[in-house]
């Protein structure tokens, strides 16, 4: 099982122990109720409503965007260069204890 906490934009964590590997962040954020990853594509990456901000510690282990990733987050609100979409980050164990946040306008 992996750790991931989910920052929200006012300091409220939500920090998942139990996620499972081969699961995808979002996945892992819907299962768990927290706030602010709607995910309305169900993970196709065509809604960006599961946009995070990777903690920079975190950006070099979960490596880059998708291409199909990067067109989505052209049209997303507040993109920084550590957004990606939660539903293209699949989780395995080199990614124990990530640490996402939420955008402002997601809650
Ligand atoms: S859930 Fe729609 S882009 Fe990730």
């Amino acid at each position: 099982m992996t750790t991931i906490s989910f920052i929200q934009h006012d300091g409220r964590v939500d920090r998942i122990e139990d996620a499972r590997p081969g699961a995808s962040v979002m996945e892992v954020a819907v299962r768990n109720a927290v706030p602010g990853i709607d995910a309305d594509c169900g993970g196709a990456c065509a809604c960006a409503t599961c946009h995070v901000y990777v903690s920079p510690e975190w950006l070099q282990t979960v490596g880059p965007r998708t291409d199909m990733e990067q067109a989505m987050l052209e049209f997303a609100e507040g993109v920084q260069e550590n957004s990606r979409l939660a539903c293209q980050i699949r989780l395995d164990e080199s990614l124990d204890g990530l640490v996402v946040q939420l955008p402002e306008h997601q809650h």
